[in-house]
């Protein structure tokens, strides 16, 4: 019987290939998961975190050749040295497998005499193109000016006997898996992708031997042929739980898996090719695979060969391994793309994590000491300021669940800083210092620190999946441990009165942003990456600012945006930088006044298409009452233009 309790949990990332330098792009799945990971255990799952090295494969071969190193040494080398690196960042993986394991070879090598056996591999000549660094194999038609379609570079011609596997048999069962689970491949996009580009137009048979390329697993049936290294690599999801070995109690637990997450440009392999040898093994299907953006720096995908990485481990002995992890986890839009840039990582690192987390322990933890000798107060006078903050603390482990099940990670940690903000506010709102002065405020001002103390728990509570050493140090002010479960420790008041309180060490220092981006400059241009060095510079001249808060779909369609054409324009009397405009949008016409009287001769723009915002409260402005407002854009030079349709649409056409 295969897993049939729904507390457990099994997350995979994809296996990396040793490629002599990790980045924080390689990173960025793994810290993903390892929080997904953290939150489902701490959330009373069973959970198995799979991660690891994709150990075979012509790339293999040639990066320790020209190192000039036997391929194990490189291998146990590189093995180890991701090991240290996700110790480093704290990933807790329960099991980091390579594909040059013993029980790892064993599984495929039964794995390929299974499918021979069942007819579904059978001996032509593939005759294509075949690109080292991705371990692909494309059609002419499929290269893309020539090039590999996903990574760029330049292909081989491979001719050689091969042994492929029937996965045109298979086209019709994965656009069915695709289209009637709407679940199983997210996000939407990576589905219209799989559909459209290979499955519709119908998939060709998989060459899944190589027998010019020596460095892989020998077919059993066939010394002369190794496994080609994408279906070695896949199967290390089921190896890694004993599939097909003596021992398969893990396979029985936890598979299928729960959650396979990848960088967009292997999703097809982790979509068509691995369900599809699923199905021909008669082994059930992953239950949902995620294919996330990049991170890219300036516009590219970082990456290795593009000589524009940034390398984790010198990032985290500057700024801290938990600003690292805040950073990716919360500042790279999840499924979409993110570019990083230095300014972007400090300026988050001093807004959320020194002024917004930093300073709230340190208020609390500071009143707590100056008023209260450092002994928590007990909540004795509440106020109606109270509720809201209680309410949203209460309230957090529902929404957060809700944001980790959609796999939304930068939105949940969105809602741990709801919690953070209120918290700073309350304390602006309930100013402690005032009731300070007065002897029969002292029961008030207890209650409000008692409750600071208590948000600042809870927030370390629902920050221990995402950070490391930070809710330990928050937790250890209140001489608490990190629960290992939320259950029953989530509801706000259970901070017990009378705990004694430590003043708190700066969680994080306040960085000079200008600064620091001139030494982590100075420092590229002297080892020579000058390309980082100038893509920073010009990311500086650019500063524009960091991304908001993601937004759902249901607040986007909270605005009303409508094409306006101006049939009136004027300056607004005594002001320099106001216009006033009547607006025709279709059902009516507005008056909206617009500060943008510096950027256009109002004259000008009559009879212009504009887009407005309907639905915004009218306001007054310099006595005029202006009914919406008109969109515009500013580029970094501070130039202030109008957004119109690129096409005359008429007025009142909606904007959505
Ligand atoms: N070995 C294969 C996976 C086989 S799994 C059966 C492989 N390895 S990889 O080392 O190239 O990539 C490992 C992971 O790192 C992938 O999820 C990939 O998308 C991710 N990333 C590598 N560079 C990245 C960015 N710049 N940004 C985000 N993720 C990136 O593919």
């Amino acid at each position: 019987m295969l897993k049939s309790d729904p507390k457990r949990f099994y997350i995979t990332t994809p296996i990396y290939f040793p490629s002599g330098k990790w980045h924080i792009g390689t990173c960025y799945t793994t810290i993903v998961c390892d929080a997904i990971a953290r939150f489902k255990k701490m959330d009373g799952f069973e959970v198995f975190y799979l991660t690891g090295t994709d150990e075979h494969g012509q790339k293999i071969e040639k990066v320790a050749k020209d190192k000039n190193l036997k391929i194990m040494d490189f291998l146990d080398e590189q093995a180890s040295s991701l090991k240290k690196l996700w110790e480093l960042l704290g990933v807790g993986y329960d099991k980091f497998i390579r594909t040059t394991d013993d029980y790892h070879v064993k599984a495929v090598q039964r794995i390929f005499s299974k499918l021979y056996e069942k007819g579904d591999i059978y001996k032509a000549k593939y005759e294509g193109h075949y690109c080292t660094p991705c371990e692909s194999f494309w059609a002419s038609s499929q290269l893309i000016d020539g090039k590999c379609p996903d990574c760029g570079r330049t292909t081989e011609l491979a001719e050689e006997e091969s042994y492929f596997f029937r996965l045109s048999k298979y086209t019709n069962q994965i656009i069915d898996l695709i289209e009637s689970n709407p679940s199983f491949l997210n996000p939407k996009s990576r589905q219209n992708e799989m559909l459209n580009n290979f499955l519709r137009p119908g998939l060709q048979d998989l060459c899944v031997s190589r027998s010019t390329c020596k460095w892989g697993i020998k077919l059993p049936f066939d010394e002369k042929h190794v496994a080609y290294v994408w279906i070695d690599a896949l199967v290390n999801y089921i190896s890694a739980l004993g599939y097909g070995s003596d021992d398969d109690s893990l396979f029985k637990k936890f598979w299928p898996a729960d959650l396979h997450m990848m960088g967009k440009e292997i999703v097809r392999f982790h979509s068509i090719i691995w369900p599809a040898l699923l199905m021909a093994l008669d082994i059930p299907i992953p239950k949902r695979v995620y294919g996330h953006g990049w991170l890219l720096f300036g516009e590219d995908k970082m990456s290795k060969s593009k000589n524009n990485i940034i390398d984790p481990i010198e990032l985290c002995s500057r700024y801290t391994v938990d600003a690292v992890r805040y950073y990716l986890l919360r500042e790279v839009p999840f499924g979409n793309d993110g570019a990083y840039t230095n300014r972007a990582f400090l300026l988050r690192r001093n807004a959320d994590l020194c002024n917004g987390l930093g300073n709230l322990l340190s208020r609390t933890t500071a009143m707590i000491d100056k008023y209260f000798s450092g002994v928590l107060p007990s909540p004795l006078v509440d106020s109606e300021l109270d509720l809201g903050l209680k309410e949203t603390a209460n309230n957090m482990l529902k929404h957060i669940r809700c944001h980790m099940d959609a796999l939304s990670v930068p939105d949940a940690l969105g809602e741990i800083w709801t919690l953070i903000d209120a918290s700073n506010k309350y304390i602006d709102e309930t100013k402690p210092w005032v009731l300070a002065k007065n002897n029969s405020d002292m029961p008030r001002l207890g209650t409000v620190l008692y409750n600071l103390a208590e948000s600042l728990r809870i927030i370390a509570t629902f920050l221990s999946p995402f950070l490391i050493d930070t809710p330990n140090k928050i937790f250890d002010c209140f001489s608490l441990e990190c629960p290992k479960l939320f259950d029953g420790v989530t509801a706000f008041g259970l901070l017990k009165p009378g705990t004694v309180v430590k003043i708190s060490d700066k969680l994080f220092d306040r960085l000079d942003v200008e600064k620091e981006l001139s030494t982590i400059d100075a420092q590229n241009a002297s080892l020579g990456c000058h390309d980082i060095a100038k893509t920073d510079v010009s990311a500086n001249e650019n500063a524009f600012p960091i991304i908001k808060s993601q937004i759902d779909h249901n607040d986007f369609s909270k605005l009303d945006l409508r094409v306006g054409i101006i049939k009136t324009a004027e300056h607004v009397k005594k002001s320099e930088k106001l216009l006033k405009f009547t607006v025709d949008i279709g059902i009516e016409e507005r008056t909206i006044v617009s500060g943008i009287a510096k950027y256009y001769d109002p004259s000008a723009l009559i009879g212009k298409s504009v887009t407005v915002v309907c639905n915004l409260a009218p306001v007054k402005l310099c006595g005029i009452l202006s009914n919406g407002m008109l969109l515009c854009a500013e580029d970094s030079s501070g130039d202030v233009v109008l957004i119109s349709p690129h096409k005359d649409l008429q007025a009142g056409s909606v904007v959505s």
